[in-house]
């Protein structure tokens, strides 16, 4: 899987049949495997991941939208009488959907999220500094440095990458310079919730404006995040505590319920 997409397919396969193989150990029973997909995802990527949650040896598999699993998680139900605006900003897509008691009123997604933020400091380097670094050491800065609002106090860290000849180097790098980066994938985060929004009810645009919108996945950590977002919308946003693990709990909360919420509509399977 890469960027929200399957880009092999027998390598997921193994994958998933390897992490199945290690939680359950050698049973007859085959597996209800449970995965999350992204609101972007097309019916062939759909289609494409049951057949290998299938194909890594799963009795019955079923796929849920990030957003629903992560409002699930946070809240034990998907949506309650009023409309929710869940934005889900993980590796490969940030997913913004908001859900009310009749399912999903609108989804969205952009495939900008936290690799794209790698990226950008990877090729920032390379541009400012004629610098190559790699990309676990470019996620390692962007953890260390990035911010969504400008910090009152800047940091700096000094790391080591290489020139176009093969020359090992240091370079400092700062949290202003991570900010101005970073900040065109925050607009376009921005911009996301904004046509989500564009496209909802007006009543149950009203409920989001007062109940404020849930951000949840590993970027949702990006220290100030939650209050650009809050300042550019004009909602408030709320991180709930460990955002990036919202989504895995909801789905470990509805395992005994599957078969009815995929009934509801809810969970997305093969009949
Ligand atoms: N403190 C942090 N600061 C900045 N980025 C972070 C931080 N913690 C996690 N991340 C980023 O969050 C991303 C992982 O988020 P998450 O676990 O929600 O993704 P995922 O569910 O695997 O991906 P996707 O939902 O796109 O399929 C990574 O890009 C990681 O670098
Ligand atoms: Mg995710």
């Amino acid at each position: 899987m890469r960027d929200g997409a399957v880009h092999d397919f027998a390598l997921a396969g193994e994958v998933v049949g390897d992490i199945t193989d290690r939680l359950l150990g050698q049973r007859v029973l085959r597996p209800v495997l449970v995965s999350c997909v992204c609101v972007g995802s097309t019916e062939l990527e759909r289609k494409t991941l049951l057949d290998i949650l299938q194909s890594a040896g799963a009795a019955r598999a079923y796929l849920i939208y990030a957003p629903v699993a992560s409002a699930i998680g946070v809240y034990g139900v998907a949506a309650g009488p009023e409309g929710r605006a869940v934005l889900d900003v993980g590796a490969g897509a940030a997913d913004c959907a908001v859900i009310s008691m009749n399912g999903i009123a609108s989804r969205r997604a952009v495939p900008v999220a936290g690799n794209a933020m790698t990226r950008a400091i990877m090729e920032y380097l390379e541009t400012s500094r004629d610098v190559f670094i790699g990309e676990s050491e470019a996620e390692r800065l962007k953890k260390e440095l990035s911010s969504a609002i400008p910090r009152e106090a800047e940091l700096a860290f000094v790391s080591g990458g290489k020139k176009l000849n093969g020359e090992a180097v240091n370079f400092e790098l700062t949290s202003t310079e991570v900010y101005r980066t970073l900040r065109g994938c925050f607009a376009e985060i921005g911009k996301l919730v904004v046509a989500v929004l564009d496209d909802t009810p007006p009543e149950l645009v009203s409920d989001i404006r007062n109940n404020g919108i849930l951000l949840t996945g590993g970027c949702a950590a990006i220290p100030g995040l939650d209050v650009y977002l809050s300042k550019t919308l004009g909602v408030p946003v709320t991180v709930p505590p460990e955002p990036a693990l919202c989504a895995v709990n909801g789905i470990k909360k509805i395992l005994p319920r599957l078969k009815e919420l995929a009934q509801a509509g809810v969970l997305i399977g093969r009949d």
